[in-house]
């Protein structure tokens, strides 16, 4: 069991798979890219298939969420799906994605063992998604996101980030659009996690905003704490149901006490939280030739050492190292 000092149980895991992506959205990293991680320093398909063996087996965890960067860039990604399907326990398996390979590999996906995709898209307009993503790829999106419905990746999730002056007027059209497709929506307050280190509080949309601005046009009733267990996002029924919304408040209405999820990055190294300024070397052990019993004795001693939150509000806080892009999202 991944258990930490408040007594929170870890039965997801969260693994990123690469920190390399094909868009560069402005929260997450500059036009230019990133100094990515060099090739001897990410962990194989063999290593990362060992790893989630030892959590589903000795450690309790349930569910694998592989992420990156962008996770469709791994070569390895449907193998290693297909190794992780055939473990003992099998966990349950999702992806996130910024969608765009989804066309071509969603089929493929689910018949290796997928479960479910979650996709960001945070504006229906193509020219925002443009000046957004610094790609024009809005397309490619929209069909990634209908091929992964149609391969039964489902329920398909969709994150959205509004921005002052940019989409923040979008919540009820991009609400509207998701019940339409059937797609699950939620909201995510932007989080000080870019790579330029150029987040500022009063530069992010809060929860009470989005829920305003949908309001406008819908009735939202909360769908109770009950239902949450440790997820981030906090739901709502639209119009009475059955569709809902969610809005990922890490910011304005933190979740931290409910949190237990760990993040494996691409070069094998466990954080206990987005936020963490610690982490765990598992590549190391792996490498030096460790047996499964130790790495799970690091991976126990890693989760005992997390905080109580995030931290956000301390006026102490600093940004993590890493960008999002290379923590796993
Ligand atoms: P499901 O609800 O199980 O589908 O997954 P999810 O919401 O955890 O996954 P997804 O990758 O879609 O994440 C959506 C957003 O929630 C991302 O911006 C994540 O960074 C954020 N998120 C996920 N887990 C945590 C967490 O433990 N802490 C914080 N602060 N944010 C998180
Ligand atoms: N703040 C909030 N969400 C972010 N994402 C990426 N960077 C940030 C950020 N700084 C989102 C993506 C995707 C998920 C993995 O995280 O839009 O939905
Ligand atoms: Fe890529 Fe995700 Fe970062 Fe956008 S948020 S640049 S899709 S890693």
């Amino acid at each position: 069991m991944l258990i930490d000092t408040y007594g929170r149980v870890a039965t997801d895991l969260r693994v990123s798979l690469t920190d390399r992506c094909n868009l560069r959205c402005t929260y997450c990293m500059p036009e230019e890219g990133l100094q990515w991680l060099a090739k001897p320093d990410l962990l194989t398909d063999d290593e990362i298939v060992r790893l989630i063996d030892v959590a589903v087996r000795t450690l309790g965890i349930e569910e694998v969420r592989f992420t990156g960067g962008e996770p469709l860039l791994r070569p390895g990604l449907v193998g290693i799906v297909e190794r992780v399907a055939a473990l003992t326990p099998r966990p349950r398996m999702s992806l996130t994605t910024n969608g765009i390979g989804l066309r071509r590999t969603a089929t493929a996906l689910k018949a290796a063992g997928l479960d479910r995709a979650n996709v960001p898209l945070d504006t229906l307009r193509p020219d925002v998604f443009k000046t957004l993503t610094r790609r024009d790829r809005h397309q490619d999106v929209l069909a990634g996101l209908e091929a992964a419905r149609e391969a039964g990746l489902t329920p398909v999730k969709v994150n959205a980030v509004l921005m002052p002056g940019l989409n923040d007027d979008e919540a009820p059209d991009l609400l509207a659009w998701a019940i339409d497709h059937d797609y699950e929506l939620r909201f995510i307050e932007q989080m000080p996690l870019d790579a330029q280190h150029g987040w500022k509080r009063d530069g992010m949309v809060p929860a009470g905003d989005i829920l305003a601005s949908l309001r406008t046009r819908f009735t939202l009733t909360p769908e109770g704490e009950e239902k949450r267990g440790s997820a981030p996002a906090e739901r709502w029924l639209v119009d009475g149901g059955p569709h809902v919304v969610g809005v990922i408040a890490s910011v304005t209405r933190p979740f931290c006490a409910a949190c237990a999820r760990p993040r494996l990055t691409a070069d094998g190294q466990v954080r206990t939280c987005l936020f963490a300024r610690e982490e765990t070397d598992l590549r190391a052990a792996l490498r030096s030739g460790a047996p499964d019993e130790e790495i799970a004795r690091l991976w126990r001693l890693a989760m005992w050492g997390k905080k109580a939150g995030a931290g956000l509000d301390d006026p102490s806080f600093v940004q993590p190292d890493r960008p999002m892009s290379a923590i796993g999202g």
